[in-house]
């Protein structure tokens, strides 16, 4: 793979936390490159194109990009650039670690589950959405196939070996969506059976919703369809701190984008308070991604150390006093061994 990556500053206080994440990976001397590339409100402004082709291109050569949030403008039929980005890389994986933390407002310590959401198909497919010419009569119809579903979960079982994790639980709603939450859960199912050292586990997703809340630590990685995956991964970021500290990997076979989950925070941006660490720890992802997975832990360590050790330097939203540079550079004096 080669060492240089696509670099997408993003609108809002995406350029702010992307300057600092790769100060924090200079420092972590991972030998990277960076090309950045326009997507977004900067994109619309400078090439008249939300997500311009260049992009696209430059995404494509490096199959690897770290990308900063982008506002999606309202009004004037936009389409969300990271949904056509999903789907233009046929990016299936949605991974999203939450991973508790020391010095923030969670009600618990000791959360670490991934969740592996299933990112092109379901009930968010645009041809499946229909409104009558009357406006009396919305249809959603949701798709699931066996070769999505078998993908997703083959991707959630080789996770885990990969990560070491010791079980998963398949999350659906088959006992009522008969036919497409009960092909997903058949592929699971199936698909379990070739893994016997992986403790497989079903349930339902409104229990899932309940057990989260009463009893987190009882999960370790979560596969789960498109819909159930979105809302369920934001209900994990909020047990482990909320979304500065929540990222977001996307994954396909030919192109991989990480970002943070959250958006472009248009209320905080330019006041250089804006945490960096949903980026720093999709960074992290990506260095995995990229067989560095020493320099990954090293990084989350470092976080964990800074959040633990140095909490002046922390941004305002996990209680400190400092800025996004101050955070950043704690960090990084960290990395450094
Ligand atoms: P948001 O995530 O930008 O902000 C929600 C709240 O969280 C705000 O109060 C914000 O200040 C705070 N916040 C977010 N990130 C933070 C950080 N790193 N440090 C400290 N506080 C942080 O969500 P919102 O306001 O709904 O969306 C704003 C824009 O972002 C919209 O245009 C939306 O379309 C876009 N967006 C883009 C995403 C992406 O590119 N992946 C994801 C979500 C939203
Ligand atoms: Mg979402």
């Amino acid at each position: 793979m080669s060492n240089t990556i696509a670099v997408i500053p993003g609108d809002g206080i995406g350029p702010e936390i992307m300057t600092a994440t790769l100060r924090v990976l200079d420092a972590l001397d991972c030998g990277l490159k960076y090309e950045f590339v326009d997507a977004g409100m900067v994109a619309l402004d400078k090439h008249g194109d939300l997500l311009p082709k260049a992009t696209l291109d430059k995404i494509a050569e490096h199959k690897v990009a770290l990308k900063g949030p982008l506002t999606t403008p309202i009004g004037g039929g936009f389409t969300s650039v990271n949904v056509t980005l999903r789907r233009h890389f046929d990016l299936y994986a949605n991974v999203r670690p939450a991973v508790s933390f020391p010095g923030t407002k969670s009600r618990y310590e000791n959360i670490d589950i991934i969740t592996v959401r299933e990112n092109t198909e379901g009930a968010y497919r645009s041809e499946g959405q229909t409104l009558s010419e009357d406006g009396e009569i919305a249809e959603s119809v949701a798709r699931n196939t066996r070769k999505g579903s078998s993908r997703i979960v083959r991707y959630a079982f080789e996770l885990a070996v990969k990560k070491g994790r010791k079980k998963i639980t398949a999350v659906h709603k088959a006992n009522i969506l008969k036919t497409s939450s009960g092909l997903f859960l058949n592929v699971a199912r199936e698909i379990a059976k070739e893994y016997p050292q992986i403790e497989f586990n079903e349930m339902i997703v409104d229990n899932t919703c309940m057990q989260l809340v009463m009893r987190p630590e009882q999960f370790d990685v979560i596969v789960t369809t498109n819909l159930f995956g979105d809302i369920l991964s934001d209900l994990c970021a909020g047990l482990v701190g909320g979304l500065g500290l929540a990222p977001g990997d996307n994954i396909g076979e030919h192109a991989a984008i990480f970002e943070a989950v959250h958006g472009s925070a248009p209320d905080i941006a330019g006041k250089g308070i804006a945490n960096p660490c949903a980026l720093l720890l999709a960074a992290a992802d990506m260095l995995d991604y990229l067989d560095m997975v020493a320099k990954g832990d090293r990084l989350r360590q470092a976080i964990r150390d800074t959040m633990t050790n140095d909490r002046d330097s922390v941004t305002p939203d996990l209680g400190g006093k400092g800025s996004t540079d101050s955070f950043a550079d704690a960090i990084a004096s960290r990395v450094k061994i």
